[in-house]
Formats: structure tokens, C-alpha cells, sequence
């Protein structure tokens, strides 16, 4: 059997806040840490020929944490996408975004832009950062879009199927193949709802800032082998 494609991963970085707490932290500190892993896990996945990597750094529903938390995040997003902006640059990653600018502090929104404009013709792969973001809402935009496209004649109702509507999300991105949720809960959470139809899920313990390179090949070890049947069955059954 031919191994399974990976042309779109897709990470939900959870568990910052109980990693920090766990050494007696705040969870601030869980935070930073957690930069440090996107860093690691984002630059190996363009080693190893990943496509196209999304992130979950901040969903629309984090805004119901402390002041003090959504502060400290909204400014690690500056440092950070300063700090990565080389970094990313130089290996030949294309940064995007999925959610919406509307809410979010000036300087979050201008350092977006900077690192959008800084790597947008770069061809190595793409880092999808899905940030004050929902996988529900997301649906919802797209909605709208193509609606706006109905109303003026660019696309007419019959022309709509399951994969014309990605080009109304929010990137464009193809399916995710296979998803990660670290930190041991296991549920969605409004991630990329639309886009994750026929992806492996994998639902691991550890906690993002400990998540590692070893890991994360061990998993897409085990993903290239998985018998993906997308409701059909696979040669040998039909044969027997
Ligand atoms: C994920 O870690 C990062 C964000 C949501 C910004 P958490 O902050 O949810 O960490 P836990 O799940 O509370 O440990
Ligand atoms: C999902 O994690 C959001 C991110 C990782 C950015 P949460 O920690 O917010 O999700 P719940 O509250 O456990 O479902
Ligand atoms: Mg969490």
C-alpha cells in the first residue's frame, strides 16, 4: 500500500497554562514556552515536506479569559511574530492567517501584516496561524462570501459543491489530512470544523511547550500507514 499523503497538518496547541502550572508557573510562562515549540514544530514540518501547517494560537471564546491573560497573549503575538519573522523568512515559509483583525489591539494587527507582507512569496510551505479565531464563524464568513458572489452574478448556485466552498474559507487551505490536539482533551473546540471532514485525529497527553520533533514523527509515522477509506473500501475488501 502506498503511504498517505500529507499535504495539510493541522495542530491544536493546548495545555500551555496547566504545563506552566504543573512547575508552580504562571500560566504566562506556559505561554512563552509554547512559542518556543510552534518555532521547533513549524520549521520541521517544511524539513520534512508538510505543505501546509495550521496552528490554533487563540480562538475567538480564549477572549473569555482573565484581562491579564488575553493582555500577556496580545503581546507575546507581537514579540513573537517579530522575533519568527526571520526565522520563518529564511527557511522559505509563507505565513498566513484564519479569524478576524476586527477586535484585536492595533499592534497585533500591524505586526500580522508585517510578517503577511514580509514572507508572501515564499514557496517552501505555508504556516496557517489561526488566531481570534473560529472554525463556526469561519463557515459562516465563507457563507457570506459566496453569497456576496451569488448576488453578483461571479458564480450561480448550481456551480457550489463540498469543494468549491474552500475557496470561500478564510485561506483556501485543502482538507486537513491529520490533526493534533495536545494536552489531553479530546474535543474540537471550534477548530477548522469544515476543513477537518475526513482527517485522522490524533489525541495525545502531552502538553504543547513539551511537544517534539520525536513525537510528532512518531504520529505521522502511524498516519502514513492509516487505512483512509473516505466512506469507500479499500482494494483488498472489494476483491474478497
Ligand atoms: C493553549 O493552552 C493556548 C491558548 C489557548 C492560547 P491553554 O492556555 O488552553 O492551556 P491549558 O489548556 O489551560 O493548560
Ligand atoms: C483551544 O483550546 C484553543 C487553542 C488551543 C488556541 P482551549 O483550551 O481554549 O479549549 P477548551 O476550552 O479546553 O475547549
Ligand atoms: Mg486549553
Amino acid at each position: 500500500m502506498e503511504k498517505n499523503e500529507l499535504k495539510h497538518l493541522a495542530i491544536i496547541m493546548d495545555g500551555n497554562g496547566r504545563w506552566a502550572q504543573k512547575q508552580g508557573k504562571k500560566r504566562s510562562y506556559g505561554h512563552k514556552a509554547g512559542v518556543g515549540a510552534l518555532e521547533r514544530i513549524a520549521l520541521h514540518a517544511v524539513d520534512i515536506g508538510v505543505q501546509c501547517l495550521s496552528v490554533y494560537a487563540f480562538s475567538t471564546d480564549n477572549f473569555k479569559r482573565s484581562k491579564e491573560e488575553v493582555d500577556y497573549l496580545m503581546k507575546l503575538f507581537v514579540d513573537s511574530f517579530h522575533s519568527t519573522n526571520n526565522k520563518f523568512d529564511n527557511r522559505g515559509i509563507k505565513v498566513v492567517f484564519s479569524g478576524v483583525t476586527d477586535n484585536l489591539p492595533d499592534d497585533v494587527v500591524e505586526s500580522m501584516k508585517t510578517i503577511i507582507e514580509k514572507t508572501k512569496d515564499n514557496q517552501n510551505g505555508v504556516l496557517n496561524i489561526c488566531l481570534n479565531y473560529g472554525g463556526q464563524e469561519e463557515i459562516i464568513r465563507a457563507s457570506e462570501r459566496y453569497h456576496k458572489d451569488l448576488n453578483s452574478g461571479k458564480i450561480k448556485m448550481e456551480e457550489m459543491n463540498r469543494d468549491k466552498f474552500y475557496e470561500y474559507m478564510d485561506n483556501n487551505l485543502p482538507p486537513i489530512d491529520l490533526m493534533i490536539r495536545t494536552g489531553g482533551e479530546r474535543r474540537l473546540s471550534n477548530f477548522m470544523l469544515y476543513q477537518m471532514m475526513y482527517a485522522e485525529i490524533y489525541f495525545i497527553d502531552t502538553y504543547f511547550p513539551d511537544f517534539n520533533e520525536k513525537e510528532l514523527d512518531d504520529i505521522i509515522d502511524n498516519y502514513y500507514d492509516v487505512d483512509r477509506r473516505f466512506g469507500g473500501i479499500n482494494e483488498k475488501e472489494r476483491n474478497s
